[in-house]
């Protein structure tokens, strides 16, 4: 068994994390190839950890083939709306010898059913594990894993997801507004996500679970309310179903965020599914990230709204 992955292809943007190992695994160098499209503008720091971007048709078998021969894992956090490139790119990968394929997952359990049949982008997300599940222990051995980590915390209030919306300091709470969901902080996610290259023996035709804090929407606006200094939010009541509709609307219009509804239309039904620290074991030490406290909760909403008033979102 190979010491760590050492040989890594990053798709997507988990590249800060991945540099900062120079710090936590000083003498567990990483060799980091980047994949980016051939219409991206996306633009990389030079680092002496970066040894190869791969800009490229990302749907070309040749071209995949040339970017992943020699690499010993590769970390996908595919934008949301290509998931399904991800099939060719796990069967290029299997027959090229990498070791590890980490799926684009990073978001609800989607080995919940009750939770996730109804939404397209975890059909996906299912389609893909499938499809993982297939090609991965072939003659050259490849694994995969996913990371299940709920709601990006930080992200989704910022984007106005979730039903929190800060320029009008108001709040869509559907149905009760108690259900318990998982929200992880980005910087644990990608902490984590990365940790798998540096314990190779693991992991291997998983899902793993991590989650900063099990929250509700309730329990959101309460700290909102006791750290945002403008005083209280303004909630409006309404059901996942009228959500839910206002997602299909949106979609049928093509207005991809539709999709966005789709998703908190679920997470936040009552009685549908249960946030999966209930059901599933949380590897978050194991991944070298904390389980935090709610005394950590109103200090991490805090920094969300600074986030917000020094205009770091729209
Ligand atoms: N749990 C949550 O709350 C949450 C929230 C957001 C995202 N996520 C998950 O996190 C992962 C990454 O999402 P993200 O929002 O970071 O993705 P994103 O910003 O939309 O895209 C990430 C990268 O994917 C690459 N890409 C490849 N093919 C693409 C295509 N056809 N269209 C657009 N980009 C493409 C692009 O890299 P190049 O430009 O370099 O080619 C892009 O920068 C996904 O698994 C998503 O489901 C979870």
């Amino acid at each position: 068994m190979t010491e760590y992955f050492k040989n890594v292809l990053l798709i997507g943007h988990i590249l800060t994390a991945l540099l900062q190992t120079t710090i936590t695994h000083p003498s567990q160098p990483l060799a980091i190839s980047l994949l980016t499209r051939l219409t991206s503008t996306a633009k990389f720091p030079t680092h002496p950890s970066i040894v190869q971007i791969h800009k490229g048709d990302t749907k070309d078998p040749n071209f995949l083939a040339t970017a992943f021969t020699r690499q010993d894992i590769i970390i996908s956090a595919i934008s949301p709306y290509a998931l399904l490139d991800q099939k060719l790119m796990l069967t290029v990968a299997s027959k090229v010898g990498v070791n590890r394929f980490v799926v684009g997952e990073f978001g609800l359990d989607t080995r919940d059913e009750e939770l996730t049949n109804s939404v397209s982008v975890f059909r996906q997300n299912r389609e893909v594990l499938e499809h993982a599940v297939g090609v991965c222990g072939g003659p050259l051995g490849m694994e995969y894993t996913g990371v299940i980590c709920g709601a990006f915390l930080e992200m989704t209030l910022l984007d106005g997801e979730m039903g929190f919306e800060f320029g009008s300091r108001t709040v869509e709470v559907y149905d009760s507004g108690r259900k318990k969901i998982e929200v992880s902080r980005m910087g644990d996610v990608a902490r984590a996500t990365v940790e798998i290259c540096f314990q190779p023996g693991r992991w291997g035709g998983e899902l793993v679970y991590i989650s900063s804090f099990t929250v509700s929407q309730r329990d959101i606006i309460d700290v909102l309310n006791k750290v945002d200094k403008k005083g209280p939010w303004e909630v409006v009541e309404r059901t996942t179903g009228w959500l839910k509709e206002r997602g299909e609307r949106r979609v049928q219009g093509g207005d991809m965020m539709g999709l966005v509804d789709e998703i908190w239309a679920v997470a936040f039904s009552d009685g549908v599914g249960e946030a999966f620290s209930r059901k599933r074991r949380l590897v978050n030490e194991e991944l070298g990230i904390e389980r935090r406290g709610q005394g950590d909760f109103g200090g991490v909403i805090r920094g969300v709204v600074w986030e917000w008033e020094a205009g770091r979102r729209k």
